[in-house]
């Protein structure tokens, strides 16, 4: 589209004063630089629905947007309430696995979620202790007047219901510099993704625990372990529902394969953050936060292992569960200031943290049903390639109409190659 061939790259990427220009310089600067051409500047400078006042106060140095296309996944019954899916994703089947998941567990009465908890943990290291059991006890002791601290540090969240829960104390005397002293400050965060909340917290306590202990305190920050905000969904397929029972242990034996084998465990777990993401994504929360969560808490027995189980009932049924940390909010960061986010919490419908965190886990079961049932059965080849058969159209020149002619041709010819589309699109402008 905007080849980059004629781009030399001669310059420097030390580039002065580059964050104080206003977004439109910026842009000007970057396309002199790097020598883009006309279309491609002209490209950047469409931010769409994003409206370029808002991208600039999001991230330093913003010179565009970058879109990607927004789905709406059918057919979900989350806790007795039909919900519709937003999801922000690049994979061509993502938005349809939801949907298949969904519709064959509607008459079972599709997903039940729960949630653990809204509680966060921030982190406060210290180091150089030389009485680290000591000092865990008299941090351990003013639990009272951490609990001030904390409150005191963020008014609002105690004004919503949250603010300090409980305080924890681990030495840890793996260090090779000496035993480290690490106080967990367990906060509820309510509808809050609570980062900067807890990281505040902790940057308040860190000074008075140097005072009552003598060590050095370095890292103040939350975990996103959030293994005091998980969330649960389970669903139950029946053997009508999914084409029987060879289908059944064959989703069975898949889900086993990836918790015994941490290869599989890996690809298994992805697929599940395929909808978590894209829904996450979608709200304006923070995946990188919920993703290291979800692979940390996947491997919490020592072994890497499926995010999701899948059983059989007393009645012959497919049942499958997930739980996984969801560190999610309704409040604050791009989930207030992104419009696209604004627009696809009102099209979720949930009035809280907790029952978004419980969609999403909904999400992250129905994906996951649906890649194994693939796998188990046809492979997953050939939905996959019938759904990316669009972007090999488009990767081989189609535009408007031809997209689909191409791509319905490439299906009926049982090869969704960009040379075959080429060569349907010579014949189809012949
Ligand atoms: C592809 O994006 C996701 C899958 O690989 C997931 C899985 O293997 O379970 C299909």
């Amino acid at each position: 589209m905007f080849s980059g061939d004629h781009i030399m790259q001669t310059h420097s990427s030390r580039i002065s004063g580059f964050h104080n220009l206003p977004m439109a310089d910026r842009l000007a600067k970057l396309v002199d630089i790097s020598g883009l051409t006309p279309d491609a500047a002209e490209h950047l400078a469409n931010t769409g629905n994003l409206e370029a006042a808002i991208a600039d106060s999001m991230i330093e140095n913003a010179i565009g947007t970058m879109n990607i296309p927004l789905g709406v996944a059918t057919n979900m019954i989350v806790d007795g309430r039909d919900v519709l899916i937003p999801m922000a994703t690049e994979e061509s089947s993502v938005v349809a696995a939801v949907c298949n998941a969904a519709r064959q567990c509607r008459d079972s009465g599709g997903f039940v979620t729960s949630m653990s908890g809204s509680l966060m943990i921030a982190q406060i290291q210290l180091t150089q202790v030389p009485d680290p059991e000591f000092a865990r006890l008299r941090i351990l002791e003013q639990k009272a007047q951490i609990q001030q601290v904390c409150d005191d540090t963020d008014p609002v969240l105690l004004k919503h219901g949250g603010g300090f829960r409980d305080l924890e104390v681990r030495v840890l005397n793996e260090a090779r510099g000496g035993a480290m002293v690490v106080t967990h400050l367990i906060v509820d965060t309510r509808d809050a993704m609570g980062a900067n909340a807890v990281n505040s917290m902790a940057e308040a306590v860190a000074p008075l625990i140097a005072q009552w202990t003598g060590g050095r305190p370095y890292l103040r920050i939350l975990s996103n372990l959030a293994d005091r905000r998980l969330a649960r969904a389970r669903a139950t397929w029946t053997l009508d529902a999914i084409g029987g029972e060879a289908v059944r242990d064959g989703i069975i034996s898949a889900y086993e394969f990836a918790h015994i084998d941490p290869y599989r465990a890996a690809t298994h777990n992805k697929g599940i953050m395929n909808g978590v993401s894209a829904v996450v994504l979608a709200s304006g929360n923070d995946t990188r936060a919920v993703e290291a969560g979800a692979h940390a808490y996947a491997a919490r027995s020592g072994q890497y292992r499926s995010l999701t189980h899948f059983e059989v009932d007393r009645d012959g049924n497919l049942v499958g569960t997930i739980e996984m940390p969801l560190a999610v909010g309704l409040v604050g960061g791009a989930t207030k200031s992104h419009p696209t986010a604004q627009v696809v919490l009102d099209i979720l419908g949930v009035d809280s943290a907790d029952q978004l965190a419980r969609v999403f886990a909904a999400v992250g079961l129905a994906q996951n049903f649906s890649a194994l049932k693939a796998l188990a059965t046809t492979g997953i080849q050939k939905g996959h390639m019938a759904l990316h058969a669009k972007n090999i159209a488009v990767m081989a020149g189609a535009v408007g109409a031809e997209i689909e002619a191409v791509a319905r041709e490439l299906i009926a010819r049982g090869k969704v190659r960009v040379d075959i589309a080429e060569e349907c699109l010579q014949q189809m402008r012949a």
